[in-house]
Protein backbone atom coordinates (compact mmCIF):
# COMPACT_ATOMS: atom_id res chain seq x y z
CA UNK A 1 0.00 0.00 0.00
CA UNK A 2 1.30 3.40 -1.08
CA UNK A 3 0.92 6.46 1.37
CA UNK A 4 -0.11 8.81 -1.14
CA UNK A 5 -0.82 11.52 1.42
CA UNK A 6 2.10 13.12 3.61
CA UNK A 7 2.15 15.99 5.77
CA UNK A 8 0.80 19.16 4.29
CA UNK A 9 0.33 17.39 1.16
CA UNK A 10 -2.91 18.97 -0.53
CA UNK A 11 -6.09 17.14 -2.02
CA UNK A 12 -5.71 17.92 -5.32
CA UNK A 13 -2.06 16.70 -4.78
CA UNK A 14 -3.12 13.61 -3.91
CA UNK A 15 -6.19 13.35 -6.51
CA UNK A 16 -3.54 13.89 -8.99
CA UNK A 17 -1.09 10.99 -7.63
CA UNK A 18 -4.11 9.07 -7.99
CA UNK A 19 -4.84 9.29 -10.83
CA UNK A 20 -1.36 8.89 -12.25
CA UNK A 21 -0.70 5.77 -10.77
CA UNK A 22 -3.78 4.51 -11.94
CA UNK A 23 -3.16 5.27 -15.62
CA UNK A 24 0.80 4.69 -15.68
CA UNK A 25 0.77 1.09 -16.22
CA UNK A 26 -1.75 0.77 -18.85
CA UNK A 27 -0.01 4.04 -20.69
CA UNK A 28 3.28 2.24 -20.49
CA UNK A 29 2.18 -1.07 -21.85
CA UNK A 30 0.69 0.75 -24.76
CA UNK A 31 3.59 2.54 -25.18
CA UNK A 32 5.81 -0.87 -25.10
CA UNK A 33 3.15 -2.36 -27.89
CA UNK A 34 4.12 0.21 -30.27
CA UNK A 35 7.69 -0.32 -29.46
CA UNK A 36 7.99 -4.07 -29.43
CA UNK A 37 4.93 -5.39 -30.82
CA UNK A 38 4.44 -9.61 -29.39
CA UNK A 39 4.56 -10.47 -33.02
CA UNK A 40 6.50 -8.63 -36.32
CA UNK A 41 9.62 -6.85 -36.96
CA UNK A 42 11.59 -5.36 -34.72
CA UNK A 43 10.79 -1.89 -34.77
CA UNK A 44 12.87 0.26 -37.07
CA UNK A 45 15.18 3.53 -35.75
CA UNK A 46 12.21 5.49 -37.53
CA UNK A 47 9.68 3.85 -35.23
CA UNK A 48 11.27 3.97 -32.20
CA UNK A 49 12.49 7.46 -32.05
CA UNK A 50 10.19 10.50 -32.17
CA UNK A 51 9.38 12.52 -36.03
CA UNK A 52 9.61 15.73 -34.82
CA UNK A 53 13.04 15.28 -33.46
CA UNK A 54 16.05 13.54 -35.85
CA UNK A 55 18.74 14.39 -33.56
CA UNK A 56 19.28 10.87 -32.03
CA UNK A 57 18.11 9.31 -35.48
CA UNK A 58 21.27 11.54 -37.01
CA UNK A 59 23.65 9.79 -34.39
CA UNK A 60 22.21 6.66 -34.31
CA UNK A 61 22.25 6.02 -38.07
CA UNK A 62 26.26 7.41 -38.48
CA UNK A 63 27.20 5.19 -35.02
CA UNK A 64 24.96 2.08 -37.17
CA UNK A 65 27.32 3.65 -40.63
CA UNK A 66 30.17 2.98 -37.89
CA UNK A 67 29.67 -0.66 -37.64
CA UNK A 68 27.92 0.05 -34.18
CA UNK A 69 31.54 0.58 -32.61
CA UNK A 70 33.06 4.04 -31.38
CA UNK A 71 35.96 2.13 -33.36
CA UNK A 72 36.67 -0.77 -35.54
CA UNK A 73 38.36 -3.70 -34.26
CA UNK A 74 41.23 -3.78 -36.80
CA UNK A 75 42.37 0.10 -35.38
CA UNK A 76 42.27 -1.42 -32.05
CA UNK A 77 44.48 -3.97 -32.29
CA UNK A 78 46.76 -1.75 -34.65
CA UNK A 79 46.65 1.37 -31.51
CA UNK A 80 47.34 -2.08 -28.79
CA UNK A 81 50.46 -2.80 -30.96
CA UNK A 82 51.68 0.34 -30.08
CA UNK A 83 50.15 0.68 -26.35
CA UNK A 84 47.86 3.17 -27.47
CA UNK A 85 44.30 2.88 -25.86
CA UNK A 86 41.20 4.98 -26.08
CA UNK A 87 38.92 7.13 -24.00
CA UNK A 88 35.93 7.53 -25.98
CA UNK A 89 34.11 11.70 -25.43
CA UNK A 90 31.00 10.74 -27.22
CA UNK A 91 29.06 7.99 -29.03
CA UNK A 92 30.85 9.21 -32.60
CA UNK A 93 33.10 11.41 -32.07
CA UNK A 94 36.04 12.46 -30.18
CA UNK A 95 39.08 10.39 -27.91
CA UNK A 96 41.45 10.76 -25.97
CA UNK A 97 44.53 8.59 -27.50
CA UNK A 98 46.75 7.52 -24.26
CA UNK A 99 49.84 6.58 -24.70
CA UNK A 100 51.44 8.48 -27.25
CA UNK A 101 54.64 10.58 -27.14
CA UNK A 102 54.25 13.38 -29.76
CA UNK A 103 57.58 14.59 -29.02
CA UNK A 104 59.59 12.70 -30.97
CA UNK A 105 57.96 11.67 -34.58
CA UNK A 106 56.31 8.58 -34.36
CA UNK A 107 57.19 5.72 -36.81
CA UNK A 108 55.28 5.80 -40.01
CA UNK A 109 52.91 2.93 -38.93
CA UNK A 110 51.89 4.91 -35.67
CA UNK A 111 51.33 7.95 -37.97
CA UNK A 112 49.13 5.60 -39.78
CA UNK A 113 47.41 4.44 -36.69
CA UNK A 114 46.64 8.21 -35.73
CA UNK A 115 45.58 8.96 -39.08
CA UNK A 116 43.01 6.13 -38.58
CA UNK A 117 41.91 7.35 -35.40
CA UNK A 118 41.36 10.40 -36.67
CA UNK A 119 39.52 9.27 -39.63
CA UNK A 120 37.35 6.89 -37.22
CA UNK A 121 36.96 9.27 -34.73
CA UNK A 122 36.95 12.52 -36.63
CA UNK A 123 38.61 14.58 -33.55
CA UNK A 124 41.53 13.14 -31.47
CA UNK A 125 42.84 14.42 -27.86
CA UNK A 126 46.58 13.82 -26.79
CA UNK A 127 47.05 15.22 -22.81
CA UNK A 128 50.43 16.34 -21.62
CA UNK A 129 52.33 16.66 -25.01
CA UNK A 130 53.95 19.92 -24.21
CA UNK A 131 55.53 20.21 -27.65
CA UNK A 132 57.83 22.91 -28.97
CA UNK A 133 56.56 24.93 -32.24
CA UNK A 134 59.33 23.18 -33.77
CA UNK A 135 57.64 19.85 -32.53
CA UNK A 136 54.20 20.80 -33.14
CA UNK A 137 54.49 21.39 -36.72
CA UNK A 138 56.99 18.42 -37.44
CA UNK A 139 53.90 16.34 -36.32
CA UNK A 140 51.94 18.17 -38.47
CA UNK A 141 54.03 17.80 -41.05
CA UNK A 142 53.39 13.96 -41.00
CA UNK A 143 50.11 14.26 -42.39
CA UNK A 144 50.77 16.62 -45.24
CA UNK A 145 51.56 20.06 -45.96
CA UNK A 146 50.91 23.16 -43.75
CA UNK A 147 48.79 25.72 -44.18
CA UNK A 148 49.88 29.13 -43.31
CA UNK A 149 47.40 31.73 -41.95
CA UNK A 150 47.06 35.69 -42.98
CA UNK A 151 44.69 36.53 -40.25
CA UNK A 152 46.09 35.73 -37.14
CA UNK A 153 49.25 36.13 -34.86
CA UNK A 154 51.83 33.88 -35.78
CA UNK A 155 54.21 32.43 -33.53
CA UNK A 156 57.86 32.51 -34.23
CA UNK A 157 57.67 29.74 -37.15
CA UNK A 158 55.17 31.61 -39.56
CA UNK A 159 52.97 28.25 -40.08
CA UNK A 160 51.67 28.49 -36.55
CA UNK A 161 49.01 30.39 -35.31
CA UNK A 162 48.82 31.81 -31.70
CA UNK A 163 45.36 32.38 -30.52
CA UNK A 164 45.38 34.64 -27.44
CA UNK A 165 42.71 35.64 -25.11
CA UNK A 166 42.47 37.64 -22.19
CA UNK A 167 41.40 40.60 -20.37
CA UNK A 168 41.69 42.96 -23.59
CA UNK A 169 40.55 40.36 -25.68
CA UNK A 170 37.77 38.04 -25.25
CA UNK A 171 37.15 34.89 -26.84
CA UNK A 172 35.80 35.07 -30.48
CA UNK A 173 35.62 31.48 -31.79
CA UNK A 174 32.46 30.75 -29.91
CA UNK A 175 29.95 29.83 -33.12
CA UNK A 176 29.70 26.58 -34.73
CA UNK A 177 32.17 26.49 -37.86
CA UNK A 178 34.98 24.46 -39.42
CA UNK A 179 38.30 26.18 -40.49
CA UNK A 180 38.93 27.93 -43.44
CA UNK A 181 36.11 27.35 -45.88
CA UNK A 182 36.80 31.14 -47.06
CA UNK A 183 40.10 28.21 -49.39
CA UNK A 184 40.09 27.16 -52.08
CA UNK A 185 41.61 24.15 -50.70
CA UNK A 186 40.28 24.36 -47.10
CA UNK A 187 42.72 22.29 -44.43
CA UNK A 188 41.81 18.88 -43.97
CA UNK A 189 42.98 19.53 -40.25
CA UNK A 190 43.89 21.57 -37.48
CA UNK A 191 46.26 20.59 -34.87
CA UNK A 192 46.00 22.43 -31.23
CA UNK A 193 47.88 23.12 -28.16
CA UNK A 194 46.67 24.70 -25.08
CA UNK A 195 49.83 26.81 -23.92
CA UNK A 196 48.15 28.78 -21.33
CA UNK A 197 44.70 27.52 -19.96
CA UNK A 198 42.35 29.72 -17.83
CA UNK A 199 41.67 28.99 -14.31
CA UNK A 200 38.36 27.80 -15.35
CA UNK A 201 36.12 27.25 -18.55
CA UNK A 202 37.71 27.98 -21.86
CA UNK A 203 36.78 24.03 -23.60
CA UNK A 204 36.07 23.65 -27.30
CA UNK A 205 32.79 21.77 -27.84
CA UNK A 206 33.21 19.44 -31.37
CA UNK A 207 30.12 18.07 -33.19
CA UNK A 208 29.92 15.64 -35.85
CA UNK A 209 28.72 16.55 -39.45
CA UNK A 210 27.67 13.73 -40.62
CA UNK A 211 25.35 12.59 -37.95
CA UNK A 212 24.48 16.44 -37.86
CA UNK A 213 23.52 15.56 -41.70
CA UNK A 214 22.02 12.69 -41.16
CA UNK A 215 19.81 14.23 -38.40
CA UNK A 216 17.99 16.74 -40.87
CA UNK A 217 14.59 16.31 -41.84
CA UNK A 218 14.25 14.33 -45.06
CA UNK A 219 13.39 17.13 -47.12
CA UNK A 220 15.97 19.93 -46.33
CA UNK A 221 18.59 17.13 -47.22
CA UNK A 222 17.12 16.18 -50.32
CA UNK A 223 16.91 20.17 -51.35
CA UNK A 224 20.72 20.95 -50.23
CA UNK A 225 22.42 18.47 -52.37
CA UNK A 226 22.76 20.31 -55.19
CA UNK A 227 23.37 23.61 -53.12
CA UNK A 228 26.62 25.23 -52.93
CA UNK A 229 27.65 27.68 -50.44
CA UNK A 230 29.94 30.99 -51.62
CA UNK A 231 32.27 31.53 -48.92
CA UNK A 232 35.12 34.68 -48.39
CA UNK A 233 37.00 36.52 -45.81
CA UNK A 234 35.12 39.86 -45.29
CA UNK A 235 34.99 39.24 -41.43
CA UNK A 236 38.83 39.75 -41.20
CA UNK A 237 39.18 43.02 -43.20
CA UNK A 238 38.18 44.92 -40.41
CA UNK A 239 39.21 45.78 -36.73
CA UNK A 240 37.99 45.17 -33.49
CA UNK A 241 36.53 48.63 -33.48
CA UNK A 242 34.78 47.22 -36.68
CA UNK A 243 36.77 49.84 -38.86
CA UNK A 244 37.80 48.83 -42.55
CA UNK A 245 41.10 48.11 -43.07
CA UNK A 246 42.77 50.80 -45.89
CA UNK A 247 42.11 49.71 -49.35
CA UNK A 248 45.03 49.34 -50.93
CA UNK A 249 45.96 46.86 -48.13
CA UNK A 250 42.04 44.68 -48.78
CA UNK A 251 42.88 44.93 -53.26
CA UNK A 252 46.60 43.71 -52.72
CA UNK A 253 45.09 40.75 -50.48
CA UNK A 254 42.34 40.03 -52.84
CA UNK A 255 44.72 40.07 -55.90
CA UNK A 256 46.75 37.18 -54.11
CA UNK A 257 44.10 35.22 -52.45
CA UNK A 258 40.72 34.41 -54.15
CA UNK A 259 37.61 36.37 -52.19
CA UNK A 260 34.80 34.58 -53.04
CA UNK A 261 34.97 30.58 -53.54
CA UNK A 262 32.34 28.00 -53.97
CA UNK A 263 31.37 24.94 -52.09
CA UNK A 264 28.97 22.36 -51.27
CA UNK A 265 26.50 22.19 -48.43
CA UNK A 266 26.99 18.47 -48.66
CA UNK A 267 30.23 17.39 -48.74
CA UNK A 268 31.97 14.03 -49.42
CA UNK A 269 34.76 12.95 -47.66
CA UNK A 270 37.75 12.38 -49.87
CA UNK A 271 38.78 9.19 -47.50
CA UNK A 272 35.82 7.67 -45.75
CA UNK A 273 33.17 8.78 -48.56
CA UNK A 274 30.79 9.59 -46.07
CA UNK A 275 28.73 12.42 -46.35
CA UNK A 276 28.93 15.69 -44.18
CA UNK A 277 26.86 19.53 -43.83
CA UNK A 278 29.60 21.85 -44.44
CA UNK A 279 29.07 25.19 -43.58
CA UNK A 280 30.94 28.19 -41.89
CA UNK A 281 28.22 31.05 -41.13
CA UNK A 282 30.80 33.81 -40.46
CA UNK A 283 32.17 32.82 -44.03
CA UNK A 284 29.41 32.01 -46.24
CA UNK A 285 27.20 34.37 -47.96
CA UNK A 286 23.88 33.61 -46.13
CA UNK A 287 22.01 35.66 -48.63
CA UNK A 288 23.32 33.41 -51.80
CA UNK A 289 22.77 29.34 -51.99
CA UNK A 290 23.62 28.58 -55.33
CA UNK A 291 21.80 25.41 -56.83
CA UNK A 292 25.04 23.76 -58.32
CA UNK A 293 22.23 22.51 -61.76
CA UNK A 294 21.88 25.82 -62.92
CA UNK A 295 24.43 28.08 -61.15
CA UNK A 296 21.77 30.50 -60.62
CA UNK A 297 20.91 32.08 -56.72
CA UNK A 298 17.97 30.48 -55.18
CA UNK A 299 16.77 33.51 -53.64
CA UNK A 300 17.24 35.71 -50.77
CA UNK A 301 14.33 34.63 -48.99
CA UNK A 302 14.86 30.86 -49.49
CA UNK A 303 18.33 31.05 -48.92
CA UNK A 304 18.65 33.22 -45.49
CA UNK A 305 15.53 30.15 -44.25
CA UNK A 306 17.40 27.40 -45.25
CA UNK A 307 21.02 29.13 -44.03
CA UNK A 308 18.86 29.67 -40.32
CA UNK A 309 18.36 25.88 -40.46
CA UNK A 310 21.53 24.58 -41.49
CA UNK A 311 23.37 26.87 -39.12
CA UNK A 312 21.37 25.76 -36.48
CA UNK A 313 22.51 22.21 -36.75
CA UNK A 314 25.56 21.42 -34.99
CA UNK A 315 24.40 22.96 -31.84
CA UNK A 316 22.54 20.25 -31.04
CA UNK A 317 24.75 18.46 -27.90
CA UNK A 318 23.90 15.10 -29.39
CA UNK A 319 26.02 15.76 -32.20
CA UNK A 320 29.43 16.18 -30.09
CA UNK A 321 31.55 15.96 -26.97
CA UNK A 322 33.05 18.58 -24.96
CA UNK A 323 37.09 18.72 -24.28
CA UNK A 324 38.34 20.27 -21.04
CA UNK A 325 41.98 21.02 -21.98
CA UNK A 326 45.02 21.09 -19.48
CA UNK A 327 48.15 22.58 -20.65
CA UNK A 328 50.02 20.75 -23.15
CA UNK A 329 46.76 19.17 -24.05
CA UNK A 330 46.97 18.42 -28.14
CA UNK A 331 43.44 18.14 -30.21
CA UNK A 332 43.49 17.12 -33.71
CA UNK A 333 40.20 17.48 -35.50
CA UNK A 334 39.55 16.93 -38.94
CA UNK A 335 38.05 19.61 -40.53
CA UNK A 336 35.76 17.52 -43.10
CA UNK A 337 34.24 15.63 -40.43
CA UNK A 338 33.52 18.33 -37.86
CA UNK A 339 32.72 21.53 -36.36
CA UNK A 340 33.91 23.14 -33.00
CA UNK A 341 33.08 26.03 -30.80
CA UNK A 342 35.35 27.37 -28.49
CA UNK A 343 33.59 28.31 -25.19
CA UNK A 344 34.37 31.95 -24.56
CA UNK A 345 33.41 31.84 -20.38
CA UNK A 346 36.50 32.94 -19.31
CA UNK A 347 37.39 36.48 -20.02
CA UNK A 348 39.29 38.09 -18.29
CA UNK A 349 40.95 35.12 -18.34
CA UNK A 350 44.47 34.78 -20.05
CA UNK A 351 44.03 31.53 -22.74
CA UNK A 352 46.31 30.55 -25.46
CA UNK A 353 46.41 28.04 -27.69
CA UNK A 354 49.19 27.13 -30.70
CA UNK A 355 46.92 25.58 -33.78
CA UNK A 356 48.59 24.41 -37.11
CA UNK A 357 46.44 23.67 -40.07
CA UNK A 358 47.45 20.70 -42.41
CA UNK A 359 46.52 21.42 -46.33
CA UNK A 360 43.51 19.72 -47.50
CA UNK A 361 41.84 19.55 -50.82
CA UNK A 362 38.93 20.92 -52.98
CA UNK A 363 35.60 20.25 -51.26
CA UNK A 364 33.16 17.59 -53.71
CA UNK A 365 29.39 15.97 -53.58
CA UNK A 366 29.12 12.99 -54.78
CA UNK A 367 25.86 11.27 -54.61
CA UNK A 368 25.45 8.35 -52.91
C1 LIG B 1 39.55 27.49 -33.44
O1 LIG B 1 38.41 27.89 -33.64
O2 LIG B 1 40.24 27.00 -34.33
C2 LIG B 1 40.13 27.59 -32.05
C3 LIG B 1 39.56 26.60 -31.14
C4 LIG B 1 39.81 26.93 -29.71
O3 LIG B 1 40.25 28.06 -29.42
O4 LIG B 1 39.58 26.09 -28.86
Amino acid sequence: MICLMTLGTSESQVRYNEAAIAHAAALFERRMYDYAPPTGDAPSLEQMLPSFDRTALGVAREYEAMGGRPITVELEGRAAAYGVTFEHLGLTVGSVLHGVDLSTLPDPDLVAVIRSALLERKVIFFRNQHLSEEQQTAFGRCFGDLDAFPFGKPGDDPFVLEIVHGDRSPGTENGWHTDVTWMERPSLGSIAQMITAPPYGGDTLFADSHAALLGLPADVRKQIEHLDTVNDYRIFLRGRDGKPFPDELVEALKADIPFGVTHPIVRTHPETGKQALYLHGGFMRQDTLVDRRTAEPIGEQESMRLAKILLAQHARPEYGCRFSWEEGSVAFWDNRAVQHYAASDYFPHHRVLRRVTVAGDRPFYRAG
